[in-house]
């Protein structure tokens, strides 16, 4: 995305990839759009397949204990979110990057960014058998939590913010028409599950297990069980079985390192800071920061104006921290925590009673879900000028 916002400003960038391009686009990951993002996207003329095959919610369900609470986004916020796999995403910026013939390398080994006390900082990679070095004015470390640019900024340069959660995410992908038209966040006694979809024929499922419990452990049987045990709602609903394409076990983490800068070293989305999944904010956050940087790049490159260089750290991580909040506190209400004690189990109960009876806190729930307000706007950026010049 970084990328391409750079093209509309005419700004010249190398994109270093160290996986395939098949990866890429084949990986499935997070798959929830905040307004914003599909607007940053449909916006900047990278939103055509978006807005064909994205599939727009205006709510989202709670189940609580087996009963299911509608939360409204569009009558309480007047927003929406989408449901558009990350990785089309992905797909779709490819495609918008290889149109422009501006550099994109895939499958690049021994990336090393280095010299990042200079005003050129450097960057090293093996691709195709060839070592290349490139001097540049910026790197945008958009590499990820385990990217090699975070670790190469200087030992006490960052402070580090981090929680673990003692769970992870046992997620799957079925062949199955999502039998709800919209998501359902649910707890139950044994603890969290999620109903999410990728398509009219595709359901995506999570289950909350331990967070170092081996995929090999669970048959497809017992994924299946576990999820109707925990889903399956007093009035009947209950998702939809089918074939199981895809699964996997993530752990779960809030990490948040400051500065988002180092030099002319800037981090950004997941290299900088990780959200638990429940609040669906990781990729919508990636987007947000690379919209402050590239409104800040702009700047300096057009006016010789560093001051939005200066202000990237503290623009992206007021928003930063508000999503981390947001994660923390979804991920704690809907979970069960091995080591929650009774007085934690009444106030958690007492917590989703309140959210789903006081149309107060399902505004909160909604605003923040639906997300909060970018801390610059793209068009602030002058972008859509950009695209239509
Ligand atoms: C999905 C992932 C999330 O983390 C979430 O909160 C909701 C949906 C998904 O993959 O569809």
């Amino acid at each position: 995305m970084l990328g391409h916002l750079l093209h509309l400003a005419g700004i010249d960038s190398f994109i270093i990839e160290n996986r395939s391009e098949d990866y890429v686009i084949e990986r499935v990951r997070a798959g929830i759009l905040e307004q914003s993002t599909v607007d940053l996207m449909i916006e900047n003329g990278v939103g055509e397949r978006l807005r064909r095959e994205g599939m727009p919610h205006d709510g989202i369900y709670i189940n609580v204990f087996g009963k299911r609470h509608r939360i409204d986004f569009a009558e309480l916020v007047g927003r929406r979110i989408t449901v558009y796999g990350q990785n089309e995403v992905v797909r779709d910026l490819i495609e918008a990057r290889t149109v422009t013939r501006r550099p994109l390398y895939f499958e690049a080994e021994h990336v090393a960014v280095d010299d990042l006390d200079s005003s050129q900082p450097l960057i090293r990679f093996r691709h195709e058998g060839t070592d290349h070095e490139l001097r540049c004015d910026f790197i945008a470390g958009c590499d990820g939590f385990h990217g090699v640019c975070r670790p190469s900024v200087p030992a006490g340069a960052l402070t580090v913010y981090e929680r673990e959660y003692p769970f992870g995410w046992l997620g799957i992908l079925a062949d199955a028409a999502p039998s709800s038209e919209e998501l359902v966040y649910t707890l139950h006694e044994r603890g969290f599950a999620l109903f999410s979809m990728r398509s009219p024929k595709v359901t995506r499922l999570y289950l909350q297990v331990p967070p170092s419990e081996s995929i090999e452990n669970w048959s497809d049987q017992a994924i299946w069980d576990e999820l109707l045990r925990r889903m399956t709602t007093r009035d009947g609903w209950t998702p939809n079985i089918g074939r199981i394409t895809q699964k996997s076990v993530t752990p779960m983490r809030s990490f948040v390192a400051a500065p988002m800068r180092y030099g002319n070293l800037f981090l950004a989305g997941d290299a900088a800071h990780i959200v638990p999944p429940t609040g669906a904010k990781g990729l919508n956050l990636a987007a947000s920061d690379v919209v402050v940087l590239a409104r800040a790049l702009k700047a300096f490159y057009e006016r010789g104006s560093s001051d939005w260089l200066n202000e990237y750290s503290d623009t992206c991580l007021r928003r930063v921290w508000k999503a981390q909040r947001f994660s923390w506190w979804m991920t704690s209400t809907l979970h069960r925590s091995p080591d929650e004690t009774a007085f934690d189990h009444q106030r958690q109960i007492a917590d989703l009673d309140y959210l789903t009876s006081s149309p107060a806190a399902m505004t909160s729930l909604a605003e923040q879900y639906v997300g909060l307000p970018m801390e610059v706007s793209f068009e602030s950026v002058g972008l859509k000028e950009c695209r239509r010049a």
